[in-house]
Order: structure tokens, then sequence, then C-alpha cells
């Protein structure tokens, strides 16, 4: 059987994105060797390919991505040291773009087509669920050019297509601090809001349901 990293192509890549990842207390990153190591992958477009053709053909592909936190998300690589994971994104009209923050550190690049990163910044914080936000820079990364990302209060941005109907992205994240949820901003009412994964409210109801069912 073939692993799943071989069926990708990405075994060359792996080691040197994972040595980019400390796994300490805190996920830190090497951000000049993680930025070449990403740079690396992003010239190899025939990985890019591989994914397109089973996103587009592999309906058990197309499922393990079902869950992901934004809707044109697919998880390529979750190293087994939980050093790091390897997500591309797909930017097309009605994919997820909105402003959101990260748990985690990393670095993003364009794999394809012309990519717009947007930074915002906390002007002000009013309440836990408002803020007066305000954007920081703008780039437009064309193939091979990489940016990094910071986690939390740092790294508040919102990722999109620049031009034409698609971009992609690829981007190489460290593990992520367990705060159990992003927050997603909205630029015009400051409005926060939490978002979980999915899969969370089915972990905390069959917790509930256990205790439940074991108290009798
Ligand atoms: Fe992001």
């Amino acid at each position: 059987m073939t692993l799943f990293e071989e069926r990708l192509g990405l075994e060359d890549y792996i080691p040197v994105l994972r040595s980019s990842f400390q796994i300490e207390d805190e996920p830190t990153i090497e951000f000049q060797m993680a930025g070449d190591a990403l740079r690396k992958l992003l010239e190899d477009q025939s990985v890019m390919m591989r994914v397109l053709e089973l996103l587009a053909h592999d309906i058990h592909f197309v499922r393990e991505q079902a869950t992901n936190l934004f809707n044109n998300e697919i998880v390529l690589w979750r190293d087994p040291d939980g050093s790091f994971s390897l997500r591309m994104a797909i930017w097309a009209e009605g994919a997820d773009n909105f402003i959101h923050d990260h748990n985690a550190t990393g670095v993003t690049g364009c794999w394809f087509g012309k990519l717009l990163i947007e930074n915002y910044e906390i002007k002000e914080k009013i309440s836990e669920d408002r803020v007066k936000l305000e954007m920081k820079d703008k780039h437009i990364l064309s193939p091979r050019n990489v940016v990094y990302i910071k986690m939390h209060d740092e790294g508040i941005h919102r990722i999109d297509k620049a031009e034409g109907d698609f971009a992609i992205s690829l981007s190489a994240y460290s593990r992520a601090v367990p705060r159990g949820y992003i927050r997603r901003f909205d630029a015009i009412t400051g409005a926060v809001s939490r978002i979980h994964h999915p899969v969370r409210k089915q972990k905390e109801w069959a917790q509930s349901l256990l205790t439940l069912i074991e108290k009798g």
C-alpha cells in the first residue's frame, strides 16, 4: 500500500519542514527555514496537481476534508509527532475568506494565481466580542512568494484571490495552542465571533452522555 505522503509526493519535503518546527511547551517556528522549505514545495506543481486530481476524482479523499474549519481548506499532512501540519487552500468565489486569527504560527505561500493577504490589528478592544479593527498592511503574492503568519492578536488576517477566478495557497502551521476556537472578525461592525471545530460539539455531547449513562 502506498503511504499517504508518497501518494501526494510529499515525502522529500516533510523532513526539512519538520526541522523548522520545535515541539516545546510553546509551539515555535524557525521562520527563515520554514519559508525556504515551503518555497521548495511551492516550486513543485506536480504535488498541487496530484491534490487537485484527488479532490476531483477520489470521493474518500474529499470526505476526509469535510470537517475542516474553512470550506476551502485541504489538509495535506499532519505530522505524526504533532509538530506541524501542511494545508492547501483554494481561493475562489464562495471560499471562506473572512478575517480571522489562528492558534498557531506558520508560513503561507502562493502555489497558483495571485494571492491577496491583508493583515489587521486591533486598535481598541471594546469588549470580548467587539473591537475596533484596522488594516495594517496588504500583500499580493505571486507563485513561490511566502509570508509569515503569527498567532492570536499578532496575526489577524484575511486571504483571498487577488485577481482571476482562482488562487491556491499552501501553508505550514505549527502545533496549535489549546484554545478550542479561532476568532472571526467583521471589519465594519467590529463584531468578534468564535468558530469551533465542527466535531467539537459531538465530542462534548458524547462526554456528557457517557457521564449521564454511567451515573445510571
Ligand atoms: Fe489563516
